[in-house]
């Protein structure tokens, strides 16, 4: 058993493996949130709760004639309302039907269910076999204001991870608008913090930023209508010493695709308070008596063992739990993308010569990428009209997929489905489905306009048309694009007090087509994209297992991006092409067996004409289609370690460990060359101490050129025990030109 309720006590411990959360109701039905960190039993933690009369923090009324140490303002709060005491960041506000705001949530109540709750209409994790996942419903109540708070608790024990959602019921006599919603709200009465998130912009997404948590609100977010390229909806708290393999570390991640705000307080007396949520800004949400309204889910994990433990225990949860479907153990097929090797100047004719020779290298499938419906021959006009221009392809779609499938090709298809393009026959029959503010001119991105993807004409428009074009290709695989943030919100479907509903009901839409073609098409894989990674969050992974990471496809900038989206998801979801060098978006020249060492810590695939390559690239393509095929499962199953950070030593190094500790792949770029360098050294993880280990570099991988004469030990296969490549670790070979990579095979000798 996983969750422990002692009515008594009004006391709730969820335990899973490594770790305890604890909540408590006291004397006046006040949740206090006791702890969440590493195992300690099921005692009653509240012992630790120390109060006193501080000035100017209140008392609630039970309280004040006789307690002045009891405050909201102090309290470790299970949940934080706005309004009634507590001055600190709330996670809850809602406004009465008076105009009043103040909110007091008593605790009322708790449920306790196997297995795992579901949110209407939302993402949400789902129990794996073996999971032994509980929910706990803890019920909250304020009844002068009539609102009932409903907290539910996911709780997956062998996982180490615990999930918190929220529903808001109006149980009172008139409307009730929610403010803030926010699912996370947890709190920390003593401790130093560090705090990471995950920043960046176009081009260059999730890069790590580390900061110390000062007093005050620190905070980040997206108004952009999706999670966006600047903020990842992820962070991890973690106590300043903490390092990859060492220290206490909380991970949090939305599974959620829209707006969001991530707040970290510390308040005056050192206490740390997280919030995170739905983005306030742009959010109002109407109630009227009866109703409810259910927010999305976070992911919280523990570990003491660093970043590393907390992206371990990510990465696994992610790849069960999020990711679902036919794809989620499947291997995913290796694919070509004709958008760098095209852009919008393609035929059906060339599609088919790409494959063809894709086809020859172990290449598995064909996207046939922007630029295929309507009149679409550049970025200015055409969406929404998803009609194949049979003119421009010279054939019709069925008979392209019908080729392609004829070479043993999959094939797979563009879309950008919550776009309209003001040039688009779709704009010119439906100009109300296109989000704009009635008599102002919409901000235009990248030329386009989004569709009003909270009306449901507009979802089952959109769910037609893909359906009936997946339909006709026989595609196996829609990538799934979306290139501009959102602005002028306005839908025609809701009355004016009711348009702070707008971007949430947009995601909702979102979501409800993704699940609709899913249904439709239960072998469909879908990969995201938003002008790359500007939607990579859980809540779109749970749709689609895999995500184009970036559109920058340079290998040397993909690893600072591919490092920072390791730390929380896992390398099977990141979306990664080798490309064509020198690379379209920085100009710079790489090996191409080093782009395939970069991509092969992703999904693997390949976004270039590969007609254009000489034998020894194609012969490259090839060697590296083999080295991935037969180390995919280590690649895309294992545990991942990063062995250094980008820019650090010049040479970016990482390791996928095989979960059973017998075989590891280490894999080194260096991004920086300097004459007579500083050996880089790493330490490895994941192997058995008390066994031999054989090194080798992988057959083929040894490049031309001047090796080192003391790289060559480890051509000829050196034997090192387990316990001297985790504490003594290894070199890696020396480079003999610019950005070169080394993959070195450790395997247990039998
Ligand atoms: C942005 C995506 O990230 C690219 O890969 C490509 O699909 C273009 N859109 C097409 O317009």
């Amino acid at each position: 058993m996983s969750i422990i309720y002692s009515p008594e006590e009004g006391l709730i411990t969820l335990r899973t493996k490594n770790t305890v959360y604890q909540m408590k109701a006291d004397e006046i039905g006040t949740l206090l949130h006791t702890w969440y960190g590493e195992d300690t039993g099921e005692e009653d933690l509240s012992y630790a709760i120390h109060r006193m009369n501080r000035g100017f923090s209140g008392n609630p009324h039970e309280k004040g004639m006789t307690d002045r140490s009891y405050s909201f303002d102090q309290l470790p709060l299970e949940t934080a309302t706005f309004g009634a005491g507590d001055y600190r960041t709330a996670a809850i506000m809602v406004r009465h039907e008076d105009g009043s705001r103040a909110l007091r949530l008593r605790f009322s109540g708790c449920r306790i269910c196997p297995g795992k709750y579901t949110l209407p209409d939302l993402p949400a994790s789902v129990e794996d076999k073996d999971d032994k996942a509980e929910t706990l419903i803890v019920t909250m109540e304020d009844p002068e204001g009539g609102v009932k708070a409903e907290l539910f608790y996911g709780v997956f024990p062998e996982k180490d991870v615990i999930t918190r959602a929220l529903r808001l019921t109006n149980t009172g006599r008139g409307e009730k608008r929610i403010l803030k919603a926010a699912p996370l709200s947890l709190d920390f009465i003593t401790g130093e913090y560090d705090l990471i998130s995950f920043n960046g912009k176009w081009a260059k997404e999730r890069v790590p930023e580390r900061q110390a948590l000062r007093c005050g609100v620190q905070s980040f977010g997206s108004v952009r209508g999706a999670s966006s390229h600047h903020h990842n909806p992820s962070a991890i708290l973690c106590e300043p010493s903490a390092t990859e393999d060492k220290g206490k570390c909380w991970g949090i991640s939305f599974v959620y695709s829209g707006e969001f705000l991530f707040e970290a307080e510390r308040d005056m007396i050192g206490q740390t308070r997280l919030v995170l949520g739905i983005h306030p800004d742009d959010f109002e949400w109407v109630l009227q008596p009866g109703e409810s309204f259910t927010s999305p889910e976070v992911l919280l994990t523990y570990s003491s063992e660093g970043f590393s433990g907390i992206s371990r225990q990510f990465h696994d949860f992610i790849r069960k739990n999020i990711v679902r479907g036919y794809w989620r153990d499947r291997p995913r097929p290796i694919l070509i993308n004709n958008w760098e090797a095209t852009y919008f100047y393609f035929t059906g004719e060339k599609l088919i010569e790409i494959a063809s020779t894709a086809k020859d290298l172990g290449i598995e499938m064909l996207v046939m990428d922007d630029g295929w419906f309507g009149d679409r021959n550049s970025d200015y006009n055409a969406l929404g009209d998803w009609e194949p221009n049979e003119e421009k392809l010279g054939m019709t779609l069925h008979e392209l997929g019908a080729r392609l499938e004829d070479l043993g090709m999959r094939f797979g298809i563009w879309f950008e489905p919550e776009t309209i393009s003001e040039d688009s026959d779709l704009f010119r029959a439906h100009p109300d489905w296109a989000i704009a503010v009635p008599g102002r001119a919409p901000d235009l991105s990248r030329s386009e306009l989004l569709l009003d993807m909270s009306r449901r004409d507009v979802q089952d428009y959109i769910i037609e048309k893909m359906s009936a074009v997946i339909e006709e290709g026989r595609a196996s695989y829609v990538k799934w694009d979306f290139n501009r943030s959102m602005c002028d919100k306005f839908t025609h479907a809701l009355p004016a007090g009711r348009q702070g509903e707008m971007a949430h009901r947009f995601v909702l839409g979102t979501y409800r087509v993704l699940e609709s073609l899913l249904t439709r098409f239960p072998e469909l894989l879908i990969e995201g994209c938003s002008g790359g990674g500007g939607r990579f969050d859980c809540g779109m992974l749970y749709y689609t297992p895999q995500i184009w990471c970036s559109d920058n496809t340079d290998p040397v900038e993909r690893l600072t991006i591919q490092y920072g989206t390791s730390f929380i998801y896992p390398v099977n979801t990141m979306g990664a092409h080798v490309s064509a060098s020198p690379n379209h978006q920085t100009g710079r020249t790489t090996p191409m067996e080093t782009r395939s060492a970069v991509a092969m810590s992703g999904t693997f695939g390949y976004e270039l004409d590969p007609n254009r390559l000489s034998e020894e690239e194609k012969e490259e393509i090839r060697r590296g289609i083999r080295v991935f095929s037969e180390l995919r499962e280590l690649i895309h199953g294992g545990d991942y370690y990063r062995l250094t950070r980008p820019d650090d030593t010049g040479c970016t190094v990482f390791e996928e460990a095989a979960k059973d500790g017998k075989k590891a792949l280490v894999t080194a770029v260096y991004d920086h060359v300097r004459a007579n360098p500083a050996p880089v050294y790493v330490c490895l993880h994941g192997l058995k101490e008390e066994k031999n280990y054989r090194l080798r570099l992988i057959p083929g991988h040894v490049q031309k050129g001047r090796n080192n004469p003391a790289d060559e030990a480890y051509r000829e296969g050196q034997t090192i025990r387990g316990s001297s490549l985790m504490k003594r670790g290894i070199y890696i070979p020396q480079y003999t030109k610019e950005y070169q990579s080394w993959q070195i095979l450790i395997e247990e000798e039998e």
